[in-house]
């Protein structure tokens, strides 16, 4: 092995670096009691940390610039003009009380990848773009991804009116408030002619890797996901004075539902089908009233796109006659819906060959999170890098990596970008 690659080989992540930056975007949260980061999607404070990473990138000589999806870009050039973008990067929001890793490991890594190329003054013949999405968690509007499925030209200006947070702030609203016009996202969009592969390093969120033993998962399928809302109207009265039978309780109906999306899930036809109601919300909500009205938040994920809606679907109809059974209404409305995808083999390929030159091993799995990478598939082939997560915990302050398991990832990722470099350079087109 010779030149740039053999340099990247040698100059490996500082996990001491990686954490510290790590530590640097936990600190952009909400104020509260959790020990937990709370960074929501077009927020001030998101806003910040996309700030954080620019400045980062610019002082390593990057060409930096926010696209209007709020999407932060950092360019280093390459040396052959003309050639479309190699990319990495992931997110910067995170859902209420998360840990500090999803998504922010991947953003970080890209700046750790940055330094390492600038340090040791690697070269590189495509652009390399680092970038750092916004709002990826569904956490606040039900619709995951909105960044990247902006740039890949999943989500259109007419569907940011209609996405609503739980103040009724749409997502048009909530970009326009930290100065985004949501009227010129389609100038957002991404083309193969000026972006050529994308690979996201991201932590697992799940425990696979941790009990193998294995440092780096390098993703072949991701799981879809169905997000629907069920809104259940019975009858609010006294809790007293309201014999049992004469009662349509709208709680009660929903917590039958909660235990019927479980059981469907987890019938033998439904194996590999994940379905969770996330939040169920109820009113008014005193203790000496039956509920009048109870809304559920349903997130169907699966790796079959059948399974996933005919899952959705289930749900929906066996709710209903439940609601019927117990003499009050049920209306539905789809939240989301993201379909799984199988990402490239020729990159996976080229993820796992790096693996073995830097002599680790890997895993080939399936992603039941969705992911950024998901999206940009749908423009340009991409790629994702998994480093363990202790105890598979995620979407929680338990979330955990080690450092060092991260810079084995960042190893892998700055390696792997430089790889694809040589690989595009003489082989643009991959089967
Ligand atoms: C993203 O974090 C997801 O909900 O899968
Ligand atoms: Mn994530
Ligand atoms: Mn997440």
């Amino acid at each position: 092995m010779s030149g740039p690659f053999m340099d990247v080989t040698i100059s490996r992540a500082d996990p001491a670096r990686v954490a510290a930056q790590l530590e640097g975007f936990a600190r952009l949260s909400e104020p509260g009691s959790s020990t937990g980061v709370t960074r929501l999607a077009y927020t001030p404070l998101e806003r910040e940390a996309h700030e954080a990473f620019a400045g980062t990138m610019h002082e390593l000589g990057c060409t930096v610039w926010t696209d209007q999806a709020g999407n932060t870009i950092a360019e280093r050039s390459g040396d052959e003009p003309g050639l479309p973008a190699l990319a990495t990067g992931s997110h910067l929001d995170t859902v209420p009380d998360a840990g500090r890793f999803d998504g922010i490991a991947g953003v970080v890594a890209a700046m750790e990848t940055a330094r390492i190329y600038a340090e040791h003054g690697i070269r590189h013949a495509h652009p390399i773009r680092f970038v750092a999405f916004a709002a990826e968690e569904g956490a606040r509007f039900g619709q995951a991804c909105t960044g990247s499925r902006i740039v890949s030209g999943l989500t259109t200006v007419d569907d940011l009116y209609g996405k609503r947070d739980a103040d009724g702030v749409s997502l048009a609203d909530a970009m326009r408030s930290v100065g985004l016009d949501p009227s010129t996202v389609a100038e957002a969009r991404w083309t193969p002619d000026e972006w050529a592969a994308f690979v996201e390093l991201h932590v697992e969120q799940g425990a696979v890797l941790e009990s193998m033993g294995t440092p780096v998962g390098i993703v072949e399928l991701i799981s879809g996901s169905t997000r629907i809302l069920l809104e259940v109207t019975g009858r609010a009265s006294h809790t007293g004075g309201t014999p049992m039978h004469l009662r349509a309780d709208a709680l009660a109906a929903a917590a039958e539902i909660v235990l019927l999306v479980e059981s469907i899930a987890g019938d033998p036809r439904h194996r590999g089908t994940r379905a969770t109601v996330g939040r169920l919300d109820s009113a008014p909500g005193t203790i000496t009233t039956i509920a009048g009205r109870a809304s559920l938040y349903v997130d169907v994920r699966d790796v079959d796109s059948d399974r996933q809606r005919d899952t959705a679907s289930e749900i929906i109809a066996r709710a209903e006659a439940l609601c019927t059974r117990r003499g009050v209404r049920l209306s539905s409305t789809l939240l989301a819906d993201t379909s799984p995808v199988m990402l490239p083999a020729w990159l996976r390929q080229a993820v796992a060959s790096t693996c073995a030159e830097l002599g680790l091993d890997h895993r080939i799995m399936p992603s039941g999170a969705s992911h950024d990478a998901q999206m940009i598939n749908n423009v340009i082939p991409s790629g994702m890098i998994f480093v363990p997560s202790r105890d598979g915990i995620s979407h929680s302050p338990e979330e955990w990596s080690s450092p060092e398991a991260l810079a084995t990832g960042v190893d892998v990722l700055a390696a792997s970008l430089l790889a694809l470099d040589r690989l595009l350079l003489v082989a643009p087109e991959q089967p």
